[in-house]
């Protein structure tokens, strides 16, 4: 029986406080279910509403590429910057350590590798594996112009509806193939594209004419790629610029993790996307960490 003795009757019912109903801090998720708002909230940070947000998971179609060789050695230090890791399934269990207590996004599209037509996905994992992993979201390759573009979208949908099911997140990722152009233009259709088909949130690239009218025509938060490795200081202008125009973060790899100081450089790219530097200020602040080695 439970124990009542000694139980206070004195009640405060806080009359003069109305109760508040706080708004979710992310664009176009207030009407998402508590479980999958607070995933998201494990992704993109409280105060300052944007995420940075570690991308490894290249190995899912490219293998051990430079940076990624001993993921062990180059990515592990680096978990304490970041505000959520992207990577693959294989790669979290055999490498990475389970006291990693941010946001994880499963890589869960696949299939081609860089030696093959690279649309030609499919759905690389199941829900209940990513809910065992804890996973915050789940990351699907949408390939809009591409030669399996129908596929790849319904890969996106069948997702977003288990997704919704178990209260999981889908990140919509918008790959851009070799023959498409990358501008403001198809940027707009594909991010647009996947909001409407009920991603949570869209990865695309940066572009440098119209960013601002890509991040305005969605209506869910969009996070920009880094791309290509980039000199430091123009990594730092890409992030600088896509974050003033709208984005609410990066999922950024290679410019990070190819980067001279990769440390320097995660915690120089949080200065811009949580605390607003300015990229040559992020740029000192990398300079001066690397000189500290
Ligand atoms: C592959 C991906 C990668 O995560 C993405 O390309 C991010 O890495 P990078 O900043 O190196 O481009 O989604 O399609």
């Amino acid at each position: 029986m439970a124990d009542t003795e000694g139980t206070q009757e004195v009640h405060n019912y806080h009359l003069d406080t109305p109760v508040k109903s706080r708004p979710f801090h992310l664009k176009g998720c207030h009407a998402l279910d508590w479980g999958m708002q607070n995933r998201l909230a494990n992704i993109f940070d409280a105060v300052s509403g944007k995420t940075v947000m570690l991308a490894v998971d290249h190995g899912y179609f490219m293998g051990p590429t430079t940076g990624l060789e001993r993921m062990d050695v180059t990515i592990v230090p680096l978990l304490a910057h970041a505000d959520t890791l992207m990577c693959t399934r294989g790669i979290l269990r055999s490498t990475m350590p389970a006291t990693f207590n941010r946001g994880v996004v499963l890589r869960a599209s696949g299939g081609p590798s860089i030696l093959k037509e690279l649309s030609d996905e499919e759905i690389a994992m199941d829900i209940e594996d990513a809910i065992r992993l804890n996973a915050s979201a789940m990351a699907v390759q949408v390939f809009i112009g591409g030669e399996f573009e129908t596929r790849s979208v319904h890969n996106m949908t069948r997702l977003v509806d288990i997704g919704n099911r178990y209260g999981m997140p889908i990140l919509g990722v918008t790959a851009v193939g070799k023959q498409l152009v990358r501008d403001a233009k198809y940027m707009r259709l594909a991010s647009r594209i996947c909001a409407e088909l009920g991603a949570s949130y869209v990865k695309t690239y940066y572009v440098a004419e119209g960013f601002e009218t890509v991040t305005a025509s969605c209506p869910v938060p969009i996070v920009i790629a880094g791309g290509k490795k980039l000199p430091e200081l123009e990594a730092l202008r890409m992030a600088y610029n896509a974050i003033r125009q709208g984005a609410a973060g990066v999922d950024m790899g290679r410019n990070i993790f190819q980067a001279d100081a990769p440390a320097a450089m995660i915690l120089a790219v949080r200065k811009v996307v949580h605390e607003g530097f300015r990229p040559e200020e992020a740029f000192t602040y990398y300079n001066s960490l690397k000189a500290k080695g």
